[in-house]
């Protein structure tokens, strides 16, 4: 472990670099813990992601898309409707293994859905070694600074103000940001997907923005659950999209008031929910800075944003 000696204030001495990526103290805790005592089964599901690249969202889909039969989506107390997406679906490191050392795991019924922030280098080997399925999203990293920032400034506000973007965009740029370097956590699981796409799905919030009903379908199938043909003219896929949508989450009465048991107000995890905000706040010397890097970055992978 390494501090990171260049920063002030609170991230100075709070973040470490562990495994090339670099963390926040706490969140270092619970991927130890889970690191040592996750034990993945074949069945379970894993939504990976970088931070602020729509978490909330896949998890509510991924909610509503297993438990279909469960609980119908026209449901009148379906648990979407009085819980947070966070609640529902535990992340690993900075819930479950943060909360306790080794928790018991043992109530939560098959398949069990979890999800983390973790890179690929620091899964717990169990992940790997299993045939449990990961679900891999990130967000263009323009749209993903800006949504980092304007989170961690209101998580940040009351206690010591807000953190300027030259600031927030310089860290980023230098891959020191939550779970970061971005290009390199996002490389990692694409690499993964292209080795191996019967465990990895690798998905981006734009396309699921673009093309929601298919990723859905897409997301169906890789998951073992494909839509059935009643189920489509029933037009269920359009059902879970409505449910889970911003404009539906974000008005629920849970969300807009509620807490989650760590204290953040749930509302913090919906802001604008839009493809392209960025542009509202990047200078142009910050967008070409950003354009460059994830050019030298992602050459030759096939992959771009
Ligand atoms: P913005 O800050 O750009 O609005 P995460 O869930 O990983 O923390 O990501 C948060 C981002 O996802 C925020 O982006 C938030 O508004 C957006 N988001 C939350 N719920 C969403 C939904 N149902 N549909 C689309 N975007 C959503």
């Amino acid at each position: 472990l390494s501090t990171l000696p260049t920063e002030k204030g609170w991230v100075a001495s709070t973040f470490y670099k562990y495994q090339g990526f670099w963390h926040p103290c706490r969140h270092l805790q619970g991927i130890l813990s889970c690191q040592k005592h996750f034990q993945a089964q074949d069945t379970d599901i894993i939504l990976v992601s970088t931070p602020k690249s729509g978490t909330t969202w896949l998890k509510a889909i991924l909610f509503a898309l297993l438990n279909r039969t469960r609980f119908p989506i026209s449901q009148k107390n379906h648990p979407l409707l009085s819980n947070n997406p966070h609640v529902l679906v535990p992340f690993l490191e900075i819930k479950l293994y943060l909360e306790q050392e080794n928790p018991d795991l043992s109530s939560i019924v098959s398949p069990r859905l979890f999800s983390t922030h973790m890179p690929d280098v620091s899964l717990p080997k169990s992940v790997h070694d299993s045939q449990c399925k990961l679900v891999y999203l990130c967000r263009n990293p323009k749209d993903t600074l800006i949504s980092l920032w304007s989170f961690t400034n209101k998580l940040r506000l009351q206690e010591m103000g807000t953190n300027s973007l030259e600031e927030a965009s310089e860290r980023f740029c230098g891959g020191v940001s939550m779970y970061g370097p971005f290009w390199d956590h996002v490389l990692g699981y694409w690499e993964e997907s292209l080795k191996n796409p019967e465990k990895v799905l690798f998905l981006k919030y734009e396309e699921i923005k673009e093309q929601p009903k298919l990723c859905l379908e897409k997301l169906a199938c890789f998951l073992g659950c494909p839509f059935s043909l009643k189920e489509e003219i029933e037009g269920v896929v359009d059902d879970i999209l409505e449910i889970c949508s911003f404009d539906h989450l974000s008005k629920l009465q849970v969300n807009m008031e509620g807490k989650l048991p760590s204290g953040e107000n749930c509302n913090l995890f919906f802001r604008k929910g839009e493809v392209g905000d960025s542009k509202n706040y990047l200078s142009p010397e910050m967008e070409e800075r950003l354009d460059k890097i994830c050019k030298e970055k992602l050459d030759g992978s096939g992959l771009q944003f």
